[in-house]
């Protein structure tokens, strides 16, 4: 079965084709980094305009690129929540539309679910499949939880953060350093290779698995001040203590999370560790993860760890043979929970 998956949560545009929520038929997305990029985040008026603009276009590029028509469709799936209102209402419309006018089921999607089923994207032979429970920690702009996946569509909350997400927190970090937005893939750049010869604090909450990313920022930041790199004196800092910085900081959200990644998976005796989101495309978070657990840790492709269409379709698909299916009253859901 062919599912249309459809996201416009955040600032990204995009949609996909994906066959019995596995194989990746097509995967089109209209990112408005470089728009949002001068503001240093996104704007969530700018970004509703722009989904409004690319919606139609993205969506059948991605019919298109996957050699089918909507006849071929069985159903369609959509993100409703979490995300900005606004933007959520373009793809939750568009998906009505089609749905309505082609008499197709639509399956609202959450989010995180999403990217939850991107790791089913990527390890895409069943019989290679973990089995459950498994470990799902969700890192990205918004969110970062770890949570207990007992099976399809059965989810537990453990622990989330109690402040900023950490994708979040690599993009003020960026900011404060003044390498840009969005702040996760510069920092690792910078960061490569370089080993910082002081360490930045880490927040353990022992006890829970639960996180706290903002006492970290205020560390990178008085640092930064001591180093002379922030506020940026004229002719710009000096590029080895940025990238020191950079190194310090990225090792402290990383030695955390992957810590209490590990941790979940022993506290519930889970058969793998997925991980999602767009933070999960950091490469030394992948590393450390793997080094930490001695279940199989399954990551999506970088390109699939940011928002995208297939994972929609992906998580969609599941819902759907389990009988999910949404009227067409289904509003957005900005403060969606999963669990
Ligand atoms: O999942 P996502 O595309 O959108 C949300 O649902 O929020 O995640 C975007 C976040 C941004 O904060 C970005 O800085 C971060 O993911 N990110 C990374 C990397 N690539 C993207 N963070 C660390 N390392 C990366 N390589
Ligand atoms: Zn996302």
């Amino acid at each position: 079965m062919f599912i249309l998956g459809i996201e416009s949560s955040c600032d990204e545009t995009a949609a996909a084709v994906v066959e019995d929520g596995r194989r990746v038929l097509s995967d089109t997305v209209s990112s408005q980094v470089a728009l949002h990029a001068r503001y240093g985040g996104v704007v969530p008026e700018v970004a509703s305009r722009q989904h409004l603009l690319q919606i139609i276009p993205v969506i059948e590029g991605a019919l298109a690129e996957a050699e089918v028509t909507l006849n071929d469709i069985g159903a369609v799936a959509v993100t409703y929540g979490p995300g900005l209102a606004g933007a959520l209402m373009v793809g939750v419309n568009a998906a009505k539309a089609l749905a309505f006018a082609r008499g197709l089921p639509l399956v609202g999607v959450h989010h995180l679910e999403g990217h939850t089923y991107a790791a089913w994207l990527e390890y895409d032979d069943p019989a290679t499949d973990p089995g459950f429970p498994l470990i799902v920690l969700i890192a990205s702009g918004a969110h970062t939880d770890l949570i207990l996946m007992r099976g399809h569509g059965d989810y537990e909350l453990l622990g989330r953060t109690r402040d900023d997400a950490s994708g979040e927190a690599f993009d003020k970090a960026a900011r404060l350093l003044g390498l840009g937005f969005p702040g996760g893939p510069v920092v690792q750049r910078t960061a490569d290779g370089v080993t910082p010869s002081f360490q930045l604090p880490r927040a353990w909450l022992r006890g829970t698995l639960d996180f706290s990313f903002s006492g970290l920022k205020t560390a990178l930041l008085h640092k930064a001040q001591d180093l002379g790199v922030y506020p940026a004196p004229e002719g710009g800092a000096d590029p080895d203590v940025v990238a020191e910085l950079a190194a310090a900081f990225q090792e402290s959200v990383v030695d955390v999370i992957s810590a209490k990644a590990a941790e979940a998976v022993r506290l519930h005796d889970a058969k793998g560790l997925v991980l999602g989101g767009g933070v999960s495309a950091n490469g030394p978070l992948r590393q450390a993860c793997r080094d930490r657990v001695d279940v199989p840790v399954l990551i999506p492709a970088p390109r699939l760890c940011t928002d995208n269409g297939s994972m929609i379709a992906a998580a969609g698909y599941y819902r759907h043979i389990r009988g999910t299916s949404h009227g067409l009253d289904l509003d957005v859901a900005p403060s969606l929970a999963l669990a």
